[in-house]
């Protein structure tokens, strides 16, 4: 939940952390700090805010020199956002600094031990008590950093990734991980240590993931030593090339990553199904599915599993997979499934979605459903992420870095693959006509041109934003296939603008929200062509009589709603089945601009994280 950043080499570590907090604050940005180490000294700023807060409040001093350096951007768990919240840590001596990203989830007990021990504390923090933990180890054991981290840790419940020096030990940090992701680049004479690979990424591309229960420890010299955090046994680390570059995590021209982002759909959704799908040939290619074909074949059902806006994509799949495979689905909010006590069995497939691939709940309903022997199958985006290695296997969305806070290309780059998946069962059922696989194939090829289609709608969008901007609350209504896109246009304005949104099946309207219709509710109906067509032109008379204000999401062409509409955004005509994946698009934009027109931090609105990474 929170960015950590760490560099130990022959730079200046300063501007290369500074620099990596301000490419990991999607993860967190109540409040940022950094200790840098020129072997003598330790010079630690912090401060509630923002990196460029941070950034301000040390320019109005020196830049802090060395070639040993942390530094933190935090989303708060324990401990309200403040300047003595923030990280780094010291610890009693002032000898270790400690950043963290995680819960200490037993760290009061740990506290009152150390409180008895004479141990003060300053903040409210859990990682304060870890980094005295540390010490009180070197002290009574004897032992040096690298065996009190493995020491400590053992005695820690709960989830972190942290990054720990020792001010005895100038050309040594020491890192761990458990439940929270962590990366080290390994350069030429110097590392870097981080939450992703975005803030090393211009010095080198070869990492090291760290896995669950690992720790290692990285000197200037003598290179990264990978140990297993429970028993001290040597890891012989892997290491990764990375493919990422620096153009694809920054914004290119866009004002804000979300609109660069919103505007890479017609890309990414290209990359997703290059080489997988093969329109011509009648061919749907997963690597991760293909020795695997039998278990969903043979399935009872399939629980997907996910949060936000990956459970939306789970809830356009169970359409999908119901409509054209006939398997039945279940769709499960992860926080919610893992605590239930589900009926899970050997026969049943778990789909796990997740864009970061770290994301608590979703790992830990994964883990509790292989505990119960279910074969679980991901959909992440980000390669190499914990959800992603913790799957029996997967596939990846390749929609690259998403940077901005609320999901959107990792939304249908996800739809896509979870399509893929249900026609090329739908195929070898035979639950579907040899005709219509061969039509849908075609037309989600031509997808990203129906997408290209949709975003020239954005001038007008921006008007309607314009005119919307103040309203209070909005509704969204949709049915079938676009129910659960009326959900994921609520959550876009919500998480970025703070205006209420509530989406609803349109049928639902009648049981009890029509109550909140008067001529201040705009209500976003997405009435494109489908088999609810002309159920929707009812409930949109419904809400007309009832003097709402309806802007209508139409297939290009239309003149029934359009005649009934205050105002329509038009989208290309696709198969309802595929509809979402154009659909989408205008709310994604109407969201954007109106959360741009109220002046809001639209790529990091407030209390959010890019990934939680805590339950
Ligand atoms: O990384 P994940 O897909 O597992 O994340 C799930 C949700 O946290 C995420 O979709 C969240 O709802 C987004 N902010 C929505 O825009």
């Amino acid at each position: 939940m929170c960015g950590i950043v760490g560099y130990i080499g022959y730079r200046e570590a300063y501007p290369i952390v500074l620099k990596g907090l301000k490419r990991l604050e999607y993860r967190g940005y109540d409040s940022a700090g950094v200790a840098i180490y020129d072997g003598k000294n330790i010079q630690l700023s912090k401060t509630k805010g923002k990196v460029v807060d941070l950034e301000n409040k040390i320019n109005q001093k020196q830049a802090p020199k060395g070639t040993l350096g942390i530094g933190h951007t935090r989303w708060a768990t324990h401990g309200i956002p403040n300047d003595i919240n923030s990280h780094p840590h010291y610890s009693n001596s002032g000898d270790l600094v400690i950043i963290h990203n995680g819960i200490i989830e037993n760290y009061t007990s740990i506290k009152k031990e150390l409180v008895k021990r004479g141990y003060v504390f300053h903040s409210d923090t859990d990682t304060e008590v870890l980094v005295n933990l540390i010490e009180d180890v070197i002290k009574n054991e004897n032992v040096k950093l690298g065996k009190a981290v493995q020491i400590a840790l053992n005695q820690v419940v709960g989830a972190y990734a942290i990054v720990v020096f020792d001010k005895k030990k100038p050309d040594e940090i020491v890192v761990a991980k458990l439940g929270s992701p962590l990366a080290i680049g390994i350069g030429e004479g110097e590392f870097f240590v981080a939450s992703d690979a975005s803030p090393f990424i211009e010095y080198t591309t070869n990492a090291i993931y760290l896995k669950d229960e690992e720790m290692a420890i990285i000197r200037r010299q003598k290179g990264v030593k990978v140990r297993k955090i429970k028993d001290d046994s040597i890891v012989v680390p892997y290491i990764q090339e990375l493919k990422l570059n620096l153009e694809q995590i920054e914004k290119g021209g866009f004002d804000h990553f979300m609109l660069k982002e919103i505007y890479e759909q017609p890309n990414v959704i290209k990359d997703t199904y290059r080489g997988r799908l093969l329109a011509n040939e009648g061919i749907i290619r997963l690597g991760g599915l293909e020795d695997y074909i039998q278990k969903f074949l043979n399935a009872d059902r399939i629980i997907i599993v996910a949060c936000g806006t990956s459970w939306h994509a789970g809830l356009v799949a169970e359409y999908i997979f119901e409509d054209l495979a006939r398997i039945p689905v279940e769709v499960e909010y992860a926080s919610e499934f893992r605590y239930r006590n589900p009926v899970i069995t050997e026969k049943d497939v778990v789909l796990a979605i997740s864009q970061s691939g770290e994301t608590a709940d979703t790992l830990a309903a994964i883990k509790l459903a292989k505990s119960k022997g279910a074969f679980v199958y991901g959909i992440c985006n980000v390669v190499g992420s914990t959800i992603s290695r913790e799957t029996d296997s997967g596939t990846y969305t390749h929609a690259g870095p998403e940077i901005g806070v609320a999901s959107t290309k990792a939304f249908t780059t996800q739809i896509t693959v979870l399509t893929l998946i249900a026609l090329k069962l739908a195929n070898l059922k035979g639950t579907i006509s040899s005709r219509d696989y061969m039509n849908y194939l075609r037309e989600l090829e031509v997808i990203p041109q129906r997408i290209e289609t949709a975003l020239k709608a954005n001038e007008h969008i921006k008007d309607v934003a314009k005119v919307f901007k103040n309203s209070k609350n909005f509704l969204y209504l949709g049915r079938g296939y676009n129910f659960p896109v009326a959900l994921e246009g609520a959550l876009k304005l919500k998480e970025i603008s703070y205006i209420h949104a509530e989406g609803y099946p349109a049928a639902e309207m009648k049981h009890g929200p029509i109550a909140l219709i008067d001529e201040q509710m705009p209500v976003v109906v997405i009435a494109v062509n489908s088999n609810h067509y002309d159920k929707v032109v009812s409930n949109i008379q419904e809400i007309k009589s009832r003097k709402g204000i309806i802007i209508a999401v139409v297939t290009q062409g239309d003149t029934t709603v359009k005649a009934m509409a205050d105002y329509i955004i038009e989208v290309p005509y696709t198969s309802e089945s595929l509809t979402p994946l154009v659909t989408t698009i205008p709310l994604q934009l109407l969201a954007y601009h109106i959360a741009v027109m109220l002046n809001r931090n639209v790529d990091q609105p407030r209390n959010l994280a890019k990934s939680v990474t805590v339950e």
